[in-house]
């Protein structure tokens, strides 16, 4: 917002007179106080950032900790979705995986949601895929639709770890504030999750 004598008078705000001044002693108190009550109401939007929490899931497990995720935030789930979905059988999905990961590709999502502008923070969660994100979160990630926000990244794996996936979270992710102290467990085991998302939550604020 724009400090001008219009808005700072429609805020009615009260005017401190100084001894021997004139208009210019009223003035710049007034603009003072405007400062401090706009900062004040900046402060509380940044505690209640508004959250999304975006995931890829191929079998549930990381759908699982989404979930779990927004109830705890009172965020709001957005499920990323290929235009053209993954084969069924595990064999071709790894090797369908591979092959994109060694070529680069990113496979194209179906749209995002309309408001996504809104959000603040976005919790962005994926399967492990060859130790990294998988590619439809790596479309979303490189898209640029996240630029300017808070990037939380969370994964499940399947014994290997989260491996390179937050690091590389904060690679594709260009003009991103990706926190990469990010959360990771084995298959469908959320314990801790809403703990560890409040507590990032609080970062962000910070
Ligand atoms: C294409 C593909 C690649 C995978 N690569 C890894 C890996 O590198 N490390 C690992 O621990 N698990 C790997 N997994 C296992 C998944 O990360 C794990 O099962 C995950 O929890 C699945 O999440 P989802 O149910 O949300 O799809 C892979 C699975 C698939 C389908």
């Amino acid at each position: 917002m724009v400090l001008t004598d219009r808005n700072m008078n429609r805020l009615n705000l009260p005017v401190f007179r100084m001894e021997n001044k004139k208009m210019k002693g009223k003035y710049k108190m007034k603009k003072l106080l405007t400062a401090i009550f706009i900062g004040g109401s900046m402060m509380a939007t940044a505690a209640e950032a508004k959250t999304l929490v975006a995931y890829f899931t191929l079998t549930g497990n990381t759908e699982k900790a989404a979930k779990t995720i927004a109830e705890e935030t009172e965020a709001d789930l957005y499920k990323i979705e290929l235009v053209t979905p993954y084969p069924a059988e595990y064999k071709a999905q790894t090797e369908l995986a591979k092959k994109e990961l060694a070529e680069g590709t990113l496979p194209p999502i179906k749209p995002w949601p309309e408001n996504i502008g809104e959000y603040d923070v976005v919790f962005v969660g994926s399967p492990v895929w060859w130790g990294t994100m998988s590619t439809p979160v790596r479309t979303f990630l490189a898209s640029g639709v996240l630029k300017g926000k808070t990037v939380i990244p969370f994964v499940t794996h399947g014994g290997g770890g989260a491996d390179d996936s937050f690091t590389d979270t904060a690679k594709l992710c260009e003009g991103c504030h990706v926190i990469t102290d990010g959360w990771s467990n084995y298959s469908s085991i959320t314990m801790g999750i809403g703990r560890w998302a409040k507590k990032s939550l609080e970062k962000t604020t910070k």
